[in-house]
């Protein structure tokens, strides 16, 4: 639902004089993507230099591969409009026709990307159950790779997730799953589309929190409030390859400097602040314990609450009518972000605990 439909039928107080939704009185829980660049962000996209990205001529763009190459501590970057694309273009990177990567059965590359690394890439994914923490276990890991048999597909890599599903990876199962994957001849790719909520909520630099990734995937729309834009992160050699595929996936972007611009301005002034999001998620979580709701604990910005079947639409028609949009499912994931004031979290809080049938 977006929030244009939530306009239609809300009540006059959430209207704004031109009888259309305003973004200053949404709740929006969806997600920590629906942000809106800052003033001080828009000021930097509008100054920022460009030129043809395609030809590597954009020095806005080249300014944030080199200084996130730098902070990651990779030899090569390279700016894609999405993440979706970055870990494509890194998957078919490290995987050629009828290789196979080892993934998760909830992480984004395998469930939420509409299997484009075996639509486009003819990749073969072999999805894996995971452990509570949201990594995979060293064992299953091992039973899962194939031998060398004309029959398999060829296991080249391991692909994981930080945050998943909010949940940061234990930092040594990170050391003990790249090593063993290494060990294995398998290489190593991490979605890190919120890797700077495991950045603050671990106290990490970024070179020890993706130690151990042959490339890594990094979002600055999430969370960080840039309207688009990720970074993939490898070897030169790997990056090359990358540029190729994100060219072929029709990612190659002209004037993207003003994107580019959001992003830096996102890395120096939007990282220390996800602290914020994640002690607001906790104070979410506590208010709708509170009221009674089954919620469980937060380790960064992402709150799940448990919705019985029989009352997803009506509280969706209740939320939708306190300004409140939340994708409302059985297992229902609320975000916090950088828009969400604590005053928006006391009103949702609010809007949860008036609602009347939790008990019907
Ligand atoms: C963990 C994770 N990886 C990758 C993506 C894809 O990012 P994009 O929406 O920019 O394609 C998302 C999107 O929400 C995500 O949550």
């Amino acid at each position: 639902m977006s929030w244009a439909e939530l306009a239609e039928d809300l009540p006059a107080g959430h209207q704004s004089p031109a009888g259309r939704q305003s973004a200053q009185t949404v709740i929006d829980l969806r997600s920590d993507t629906v942000t809106r660049p800052t003033s001080g962000m828009r000021a930097a996209m509008a100054a920022a230099e460009v030129g043809d990205d395609v030809f590597g001529d954009d020095p806005t763009v080249n300014r944030l591969q080199s200084v996130a190459a730098e902070r990651f501590g990779f030899e090569g970057a390279l700016f894609f409009p999405t993440g979706t694309q970055s870990n494509l273009a890194a998957l078919m990177a490290h995987c050629g026709r009828g290789d196979e990567f080892l993934v998760g059965q909830e992480a984004h590359t395998y469930k939420y990307e509409q299997g484009g690394a075996a639509v486009l890439g003819s990749i073969q994914p072999q999805p894996l159950e995971h452990e509570p923490h949201g990594g995979i276990a060293l064992e299953r890991i091992a039973a899962a790779i194939k031998s060398d048999d004309y029959h398999f597909a060829r296991t080249r890599l391991l692909a994981l997730e930080n945050t998943i599903g909010g949940r940061v990876l234990p930092i040594d199962y990170q050391q003990q799953v790249t090593q063993f994957a290494h060990s294995r001849g398998l290489a190593t790719h991490l979605d890190g589309a919120r890797i700077f909520n495991v950045i603050v909520k671990l106290n990490l630099d970024e070179r020890a929190a993706v130690a151990g990734f042959d490339s890594v995937s990094v979002c600055l729309s999430k969370g960080l409030g840039a309207p688009a834009g990720s970074i993939l992160l490898g070897t030169r050699a790997l990056i090359a390859v990358a540029r190729r595929w994100r060219k072929a996936l029709g990612g190659g972007m002209r004037q993207a400097g003003v994107l580019a611009a959001a992003g830096l301005y996102a890395l120096e002034h939007h990282v220390e602040r996800l602290a914020e999001d994640h002690v607001n998620a906790e104070y979410l979580a506590a208010g709708l314990r509170e009221a009674g709701l089954k919620v469980t604990p937060p380790q960064t910005n992402v709150v799940y609450i448990e919705v019985p079947a029989s009352q997803i639409e009506a509280l969706r028609a209740h939320l939708k009518h306190r300004g409140v949009l939340a994708s409302v499912a059985p297992r229902t994931r609320l975000m916090t972000h950088m828009d969400l004031t604590r005053a928006k979290i006391d009103a949702a809080i609010q809007a949860f605990r008036d609602y009347p049938h939790w008990r019907a």
